[in-house]
């Protein structure tokens, strides 16, 4: 049976090196399983908090604010501690909360993502409409970077004049300067008014559970060439009734913080733009490094970074599958660096996909 499956795509990859857009990513993705990723690595760096004197509600904007327990969204659902196949390892005790006991102040000033230092290749709505999140699986590899070079792969939700631009991303990201390693850890970056931060790096982000929380190593990964895929599935979501960005993630809608609606001049009101994909950030001299699963997209989804069931949460405040008409491609550089291949639905198991990624390099 296995023989048989690998004849059968490789007869594909075949295909797809005479024309990479023959067939579709259904065709493939149905000789694949993907799993969610359950496995969290507890870090020894972090400590657990009550969750009323967590280092976040020292913002100035946050002076009386009242902490929200549980997204309005999810109030139906029961909550249920140690709800992941009983593969927690280890989570602080009711009240308290993980936090960073080893954070740097780590503050983005000034931020521009417009100097060749920095890439990005993302599916963006296009469309005048006020969107209140997006939902996606993104296919989680480990990756190979140094010093101060960066790869994030997710989702933003953005508004706001470029000069007082609101955003969020939520993703997986490969950062040593930041994390000390090169592993890919649950990663998250907010900016107001021209500054801002990752994780919790700043006062911001409100954790109300005690798993998972910000800067947490994801395992396991996924492999190039391998019929087994690893997803990652955040969710942002803005609560309707008190305005917060909440951040979720699967299994079961495990919703364990937000970034309060305070924060933002702009994004208080819901999002104008809604994008997935990834960036890549290298300091000067450095090459560029890899996005997705550092292979390109004509690659096909065995060995390409991809992300697939993509959605968005529309001015309703109901999650749908995007729709292709409604979007645009974002390209920048160098395509031979980094690519993306969307076609729109994808079969009835990946729904609205793409491949996304590359090795970067030298002349991006
Ligand atoms: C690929 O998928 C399309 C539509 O889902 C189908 O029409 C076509 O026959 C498939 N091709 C192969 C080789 O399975
Ligand atoms: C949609 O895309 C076109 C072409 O890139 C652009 O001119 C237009 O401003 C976009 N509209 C929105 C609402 O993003
Ligand atoms: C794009 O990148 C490739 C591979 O790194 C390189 O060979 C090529 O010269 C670059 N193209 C431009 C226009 O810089």
């Amino acid at each position: 049976m296995t023989l048989f499956l690998v004849i059968v795509l490789s007869f594909w990859i075949t295909c797809s090196n005479i024309d990479a857009r023959s067939g579709t990513l259904s065709n493939e993705t149905s000789y694949f399983t993907t799993s969610d990723i359950v496995m969290h690595r507890m870090d020894i760096d972090f400590g657990c908090i009550n969750i009323h004197k967590q280092p976040s509600l020292n913002h100035p904007l946050l002076k009386n604010h009242k902490i929200q327990r549980y997204p309005t969204f999810t109030r139906n659902i029961v909550p249920k501690r140690s709800s992941y196949d009983g593969k927690i390892i280890e989570e602080c005790p009711l009240g308290k909360v993980p936090f960073h006991k080893k954070t740097k102040k780590h503050q983005i000033k000034g931020f521009q993502s417009n100097s060749h230092e920095y890439h990005s290749i993302t599916l963006d709505t296009n469309q005048t409409a006020t969107f209140h999140g997006g939902y996606a699986h993104v296919g989680a590899y480990n990756l190979q970077l140094k010093g101060k070079q960066y790869s994030l792969s997710g989702i933003w939700v953005e508004s706001g004049p470029p000069s007082n631009l609101n955003s969020i991303f939520v993703g997986i990201g490969v950062m040593p300067n930041l994390y000390g390693d090169s592993e890919i850890h649950l990663t998250t970056r907010w900016t107001a008014g021209g500054s801002g931060c990752y994780n919790v790096h700043c006062p911001g982000f409100v954790q109300v559970k005690s798993k998972p929380y910000l800067g947490m190593i994801l395992s396991p990964v996924s492999s190039i060439g391998s019929f087994k895929k690893w997803v990652f599935v955040p969710t942002i979501k803005q609560d309707k009734v008190t305005g917060h960005w909440w951040l979720c993630i699967f299994p079961k809608l495990r919703c364990f913080g937000y970034f309060p609606k305070e924060l933002f001049s702009h994004l208080s009101s819901g999002a104008s733009i809604v994008r997935y994909g990834g960036e890549t950030y290298t300091p000067p001299g450095m090459v560029s490094p890899p996005m997705g699963s550092g292979r390109l997209p004509q690659e096909r989804f065995k060995n390409s970074g991809f992300m697939e069931k993509i959605k968005i949460i529309n001015s309703e405040y109901n999650q749908i599958d995007i729709n292709p008409r409604n979007m645009k491609i974002n390209k920048d550089g160098n395509l031979s660096c980094y690519d993306l291949l969307y076609r729109g639905f994808e079969g009835s198991y990946s729904h609205q996909a793409f491949l996304y990624g590359g090795p970067g390099g030298r002349s991006c």
